[in-house]
């Protein structure tokens, strides 16, 4: 027999028998009351037991949902991830220039084909392959700062100097090559060097 149905049994009805039944902790084995006879006189009654159930409803409300778990960082960038080398890894490379690739100075890195000059002196790209390249922003024809990222090749834009990405001449203007800079990111800081 329940709990509930000895109760029941032993005349509690209503708020009474709500009262002791919410007043029984689920794990209690014992229960010891005062119950009110039939003809009007009271005692106690015992019972041993454990009692078992479930309670389904639903709940409502408003108010802020935390959700724990583990962080996953989410790479800053478009470029290749399979050229990514980790933080610490990059953070051993001694940069000639740092990028921060969040931030939306560089945006135009965050483009495939897109590039920028940085402090007057390198041009890096994010090729259309989705490499990090970077050169030098002057011409070796004349120390022009017109090199620019075009068509998968370094292009000067004031005689029509032509190099490869590698930085080797493909037209007489740029028969004397161009310097090219190494570069490597963990997916949200670039480092030129
Ligand atoms: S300065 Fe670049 S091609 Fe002449």
């Amino acid at each position: 027999m329940t709990r509930y149905e000895f109760l029941k049994a032993a005349g509690f009805s209503g708020a009474s028998l709500m009262a002791l039944l919410s007043c029984v902790k689920t794990d209690d084995s014992y229960v010891e009351a005062l119950v009110q006879n039939p003809d009007g006189t009271t005692g106690t009654t015992s019972a041993t037991g454990t009692s078992s159930g479930t309670t389904t409803g639903t709940t409502s409300g408003s108010g802020t949902t935390t959700i724990t778990g583990t962080t996953t960082t989410v790479a800053a960038t478009k470029a290749d991830s399979s050229v990514f080398i980790s933080t610490e890894a990059l953070s051993k490379i001694t940069p000639k220039i740092t990028i921060d690739l969040k931030s939306t100075t560089y945006s135009k890195l965050n483009t495939l084909g897109g590039y920028l000059v940085v402090s007057n002196t390198y041009v890096i790209a994010l090729s259309k392959t989705g490499k990090f390249i970077a050169a030098t922003v002057t011409c070796s024809h004349e120390p022009k700062k017109r090199i620019v990222y075009s068509n998968e090749e370094w292009y000067c834009t004031d005689h029509g100097a032509r190099f490869s990405l590698a930085g080797k001449g493909l037209n007489s203007n740029g028969s004397k090559g161009l310097t090219i800079y190494k570069t490597a990111t963990d997916g949200n800081t670039l480092v030129i060097y």
